[in-house]
């Protein structure tokens, strides 16, 4: 198995990207932007959910309409960026069920190091969309994805905001079976494993930390 990338190239999409990588874009507009691009990716990730047919009645008379079946989804937000998109992901899937998985990257070796893990009890039946806007090094992606496995869940998509190929390829090499949706590959990681040309670091504009 080779793994899937889906750059989501909607124009709007793209806009509000290129909206958000300006640097004077400002905190409060920044996490608009994210959300609404969440939502945006929302629509695509979920493309494939089964529907099932339901007896409804409308005010001038019955018929059978679509509804959504299958698996529930469980949104996993990979902290403290990855609670961004699950804001927006939420205005779309109200009754996922959420987890958080916390990961920061040691300076020295960029490798992901896990500090908090919480996953809903029946993840392992549910559908579940791990949430980060930034495929960096694919570190802290693919300890994500590891995580979520050994909880049992075996249906997972990975959903982020840009992407750099060397972060497609690790999660590829380690986690074949996974599609990634991104809506946009940038050219390469910096020595600091910063995403070039990227945004910066999306923690601290969503947060206003810097
Ligand atoms: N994390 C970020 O927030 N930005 C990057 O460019 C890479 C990882």
């Amino acid at each position: 198995m080779s793994g899937s990338l889906h750059v989501v190239g909607h124009p709007l999409i793209q806009h509000k990207l290129t909206h958000m990588r300006r640097k004077e874009t400002e905190t409060r507009d920044f996490r608009r932007l994210v959300r609404e691009i969440a939502m945006l990716l929302a629509y695509e990730v979920t493309r494939d959910r089964p529907l099932t047919m339901v007896e409804i009645e409308t005010p001038v008379q019955k018929m059978r309409a679509p509804t959504l079946a299958g698996k529930p989804i469980c949104l996993v937000s990979v902290l403290r960026a990855g609670n961004g998109i699950l804001d927006g992901m939420l205005e779309i899937l109200p009754s996922a069920s959420v987890g958080h998985i916390g990961l920061y990257r040691d300076p020295e070796t960029l490798a992901a190091v896990e500090y908090y893990c919480k996953l809903p009890e029946d993840v392992a039946s549910r559908d579940v969309l791990i949430l980060d806007p930034m495929l960096a090094t694919g570190h802290s992606a693919v300890a994500a994805v590891s995580r979520v496995k050994q909880s049992g869940a075996s249906s997972i998509k990975y959903v982020c905001i840009l992407a750099a190929p060397e972060g497609v390829k690790e999660m590829h090499a380690s986690h074949p079976d996974v599609p990634i949706f991104t809506a946009a590959q940038d050219s390469h990681l910096n020595d600091h494993g910063y995403i070039v040309p990227g945004l910066g670091d999306a923690g601290d504009r969503l947060f206003g930390t810097k």
